[in-house]
């Protein structure tokens, strides 16, 4: 079955949704294989968002996501890293769908509540690089 990496952003733990977040995961089939909850140093969110090292809104985004507690969940289901991204809705909470939970708790492109792994391979890359190698 496949496996993807959701964090709920230290925006949203901030304004006490990881419950209700969860509870839309849950409630559309997705099960929880593992959870753990972090605060990322610097090094550690870098590397987690290599891919975006040099865009313009790294430096924003590394800021974000050690400001503050996240908590980090492998996720299961068919077809899973497609379903929870259509979950999440788009990055952008301004163009996000009804009912995904960027357009309930998201408030700006750097607050935006939640991030999903974008692909099979990099779900599997970032559940080894925050499991530590587990949940392979
Ligand atoms: P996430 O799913 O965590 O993946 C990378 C993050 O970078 C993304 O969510 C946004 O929070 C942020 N991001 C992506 N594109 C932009 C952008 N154009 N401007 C600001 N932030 C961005």
């Amino acid at each position: 079955m496949e496996k993807t990496l959701l964090i709920i952003k230290p925006d949203a733990y901030e304004n006490r949704h990881v419950g209700e977040i969860i509870s839309i995961l849950e409630k559309k089939g997705l099960i929880i294989k593992d959870i753990k909850i972090e605060t990322f140093t610097k090094e550690r969110a870098e590397g987690f968002y290599d891919v975006h090292r040099g865009k313009h809104f790294f430096e924003k985004l590394i800021e974000f996501m050690t400001s503050g507690t996240i908590v980090e969940i492998v996720l299961e289901h068919e077809n899973c890293v497609e379903y929870v991204r259509e979950i999440n809705g788009n990055t952008n909470p301004e163009n996000a769908a009804e009912g995904t939970i960027r357009k309930l708790y998201a408030s700006s492109m750097t607050c935006n509540a939640v991030h999903a792994s974008d692909s099979v391979e990099n779900a599997k890359k970032e559940i080894a690089y925050i499991f530590n190698g587990k949940n392979m």
